[in-house]
């Protein structure tokens, strides 16, 4: 190192390497800036995003007794096509048994009950249900066909749901919610 390099520093003037740096760093800046914006504008919904908002799922192949878990808007839905034993249970249940007795089915009104058939994909197609997989206690993924009634059970505290994901047993106080969905085809389920 020279005696004159070294003088520099003494005096706390920029040396050459500093200068480098300070040079970088204002490219730097810049260049922030210039990206700032095409990042903000891709944050505005365009068609693809919003064609995200519904989902198609293929259940051809989901037989009776066969589950399929998709993802919806970062929730995992539950597409089960019952048994006729399960079907069977649901119908068995008194609305007056139930803890709560709203279908909290979004295809209907707000105040319709949690009959078997009003939980299920409607009429001629009650062997389906859909279903937010979310415990309506603390949002916890429930298990399916477990707990004391043969549904859905929630290890986090303990609640059970029947076969018709309603809510009978444990901490939680709602059935688990049933998404906007249709049956596009005879195979094919619309959720959103
Ligand atoms: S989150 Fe399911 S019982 Fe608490």
């Amino acid at each position: 190192m020279s005696e004159h390099e070294t003088h520099s520093e003494t005096l706390g003037e920029p040396t050459r390497r500093d200068f480098l740096y300070l040079t970088t760093g204002m490219a730097g800046a810049v260049g922030a800036a210039a990206v700032a914006w095409p990042f903000i504008d891709q944050m505005r919904p365009d068609a693809s995003t919003l064609a995200l908002a519904s989902i198609e799922v293929n259940v051809g192949a989901v037989e009776p007794g066969m589950s399929l878990t998709v993802k919806w808007r970062g929730k995992p839905v539950f597409i089960r096509n019952r048994t006729p034993k399960e079907v069977e249970e649901a119908n068995a249940v008194a609305l007056g048994d139930l803890k709560d007795p709203v279908a909290r089915n979004a295809n209907l009104p707000a105040n319709a009950e949690a009959t078997a058939v009003d939980r299920s994909a409607g009429e001629g197609k009650e062997n389906w249900i859909v279903m937010i997989g979310s415990c309506t206690h603390l949002g916890c993924v429930p298990l399916g066909q477990a707990g004391d009634f043969g549904g859905w059970f929630c290890p986090c505290h303990g609640s059970h749901y029947d076969t018709a994901g309603r809510i009978r047993k444990g901490p939680a106080p709602q059935n688990l919610a049933i998404p906007t969905f249709a049956f596009t085809s005879d195979t094919v389920i619309q959720i959103g």
